[in-house]
């Protein structure tokens, strides 16, 4: 299947037929009931999710903003680690779906009586639930949940291992950008700069870029880049510089402060100096690259106000397609018994 990043018009009548393709399971048999890691996924199975979420990106511009794919089935948003962007999107891609959603707030619930993870996740399962969309600041978290309950489960991010829904709406948003239909990224360079070692969002992305056939570069101070991650096919590099000219794509990442344990680097200016892209940094990279960040951004330190503001930023519309890529994700594993 192709699908072509075009006109309001036609992108719903191409929702139809995405959401079909699914259905049937014409050509492709989508088989996964969690969604715990983009490694667990193939590269067709990527393009696959990106293509569905691709028919659903309409939805959120009609003015009725509901499809019925998942009338009656309820999800559950778990969310013990704080969030804007994610939380807001599962919940509104769920709506639209036209699923119920419940909400746990740690603080208030009974995890704050000293209720396990697990047995939280059990009883909220023993209420007729379908998908837990769970975030928590240990990693492995998400999967002890897939162990314990029979409903689907979705990684929305778990401590420094794994953000995938934010891999696959950065890859999703790159494809739109550069205007690879097919979600091919072969050709492409995308530099991951900033605070690797403690973002899982930069693992997320490692993964899908990669599989999706993109030179990834790694960019960092030594302190928050360690040499292991050359393991997973990418280029490391420390000056920031050198690498502008060569890239398409910028994905600058926020400087992970309530993670960093010993002093990574001397201090917040140095940091800025050497990694924030300004716009005078930004002046030695081509012409037309993209520039991403998955939010919240540190104005000034990893990123300057006026690049995450301009006309090469794709801040907001990342996400703006997180909330496909999400109705994607659920479609998908819903269909899986
Ligand atoms: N990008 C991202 O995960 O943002 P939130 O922490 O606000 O969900």
């Amino acid at each position: 299947m192709r699908v072509t990043f075009t006109s309001r018009r036609q992108s719903a009548h191409k929702a139809e037929g995405s959401i079909e393709l699914a259905k049937t399971k014409r050509g492709f048999d989508w088989k996964h009931k969690h969604l715990l890691t983009i490694a667990q996924l193939s590269s067709e199975e990527i393009r696959f999710l990106l293509q569905t979420a691709h028919g659903f990106s309409d939805v959120s511009t009609r003015s009725i903003k509901k499809v019925p794919a998942l009338r009656g089935k309820v999800v559950a948003n778990l969310f013990f680690e704080d969030s804007t962007r994610t939380r807001m999107s599962f919940h509104l891609a769920a709506s639209r779906l036209s699923a119920d959603v419940v909400e746990l707030v740690a603080k208030g619930s009974s995890v704050a009586k000293g209720e396990s993870l697990r047995d939280t996740a059990r009883n909220i399962e023993a209420m007729g639930v379908d998908v837990i969309v769970v975030r928590h600041d240990q990693s492995g978290a998400a999967a002890l949940l897939a162990d314990s309950v029979n409903c689907s489960v979705i990684n929305a991010g778990d401590g420094q291992h794994a953000h995938p829904t934010q891999g696959l709406l950065d890859a999703y948003t790159v494809a739109q950008r550069l205007g690879r239909d097919d979600f091919d990224l072969s050709g492409i360079t995308v530099a991951i700069v900033g605070d690797i070692q403690h973002s899982r969002v930069a693992r997320s992305n490692i993964h899908a870029m990669t599989k999706l056939g993109a030179n990834v570069i790694l960019v960092g101070p030594p302190t928050l880049l360690p040499s292991g991650f050359s393991q997973l096919g990418c280029e490391l590099a420390h000056d920031f510089d050198e690498v502008l000219p060569r890239v398409d794509v910028i994905n600058m990442l926020r400087v992970q402060f309530e993670r960093i344990q010993s002093q990574a680097f001397p201090s917040v200016r140095e940091y800025a100096a050497l990694y924030g892209l300004t716009t005078q940094r930004l002046a030695q990279a081509k012409p037309n690259v993209t520039v991403m960040h998955p939010g919240p951004l540190n104005r000034g330190i990893e990123i300057e106000s006026a690049v995450a503001d301009g006309p090469q930023s794709t801040v907001l519309a990342q996400v703006t397609n997180g909330l496909a890529v999400r109705m994607g994700v659920l479609y998908l594993i819903t269909r899986v018994k």
